[in-house]
């Protein structure tokens, strides 16, 4: 894969978790979470490597959202949801003008992550196997960490509440293939995210991203940007 595509994921993803507070946690448990999902439904090596590497751009998009918006410390009234909506088509609008084939990947990702396996999603209310696969993968995912984080204005869901959510949700909002896959390898995605959580740890947002992306920390800071 090219190494100038993936150093360039890596800066956006730094980007990306530097937008709001615990922004990596997400992204990069996401990212791990859909790789392994994409494992467990039988995706190739590649694929699960793509999944992996473009996951963390999902959100790209958030850094077009304005604060008011983007860090209310409480829901948000149908307006401001409007608004928050508009993060799927920026990011991939951000991602498109790309050359690399790694980069519209990435893009498909971003756009179709919150469409809904019946066709109530956003932005293009796709309806079934026309939601690209790995926007499927990663939208089972994307929720599961969503909903097992707490927020300001609501306790996390334990995991059990979380996967009832999922189940509840098979066929209309998620994939039924992705969410029956998740579901019945819930072992292997437990350690997915606890792979995650100790990659997590390992220091700043730099650091853990470099190592996602397989980078030195000196490849990062060198190549493309300061990372302070
Ligand atoms: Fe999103
Ligand atoms: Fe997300």
């Amino acid at each position: 894969m090219d190494y100038r595509a993936i150093a360039t994921l890596a800066s956006l993803t730094h980007a990306s978790c530097m937008r709001y507070p615990d922004a990596s946690g997400h992204l990069i448990r996401t990212s791990i979470i859909a790789s392994c999902l994409a494992g467990i439904m039988g995706l190739d090596a590649a694929e699960q490597q793509c999944i992996r590497l473009a996951t963390p751009v999902h959100d790209l998009g958030k850094l077009a959202i304005p604060d008011r918006v983007l860090l209310k410390p409480a829901k948000l009234d149908p307006e401001e949801r409007r608004i928050m909506e508009r993060h799927s088509r920026i990011g991939a609008e951000l991602l498109a003008g790309s050359i690399h084939e790694l980069h519209q990947y990435a893009s498909v990702i971003a756009r179709h992550h919150h469409e809904r396996f019946d066709g109530s999603g956003y932005p293009d209310h796709l309806v079934g196997q026309n939601v690209p696969l790995p926007a499927r993968v990663v939208a089972v995912a994307d929720a599961f960490d969503a909903m097992t984080e707490a927020r300001c204005y609501r306790p996390s869901m334990t995991d059990d509440e979380a996967k009832a959510v999922i189940l509840e949700g098979s066929g209309t909002h998620f994939d039924p293939v992705a969410a029956q896959a998740f579901l019945g390898g819930f072992p292997s995605i437990l350690r997915a995210r606890r792979a995650a959580n100790e990659l997590l740890s390992l220091g700043s947002d730099a650091t853990v991203v470099a190592r996602l992306y397989g980078l030195t920390r000196r490849d990062f800071a060198e190549g493309w940007l300061t990372t302070g």
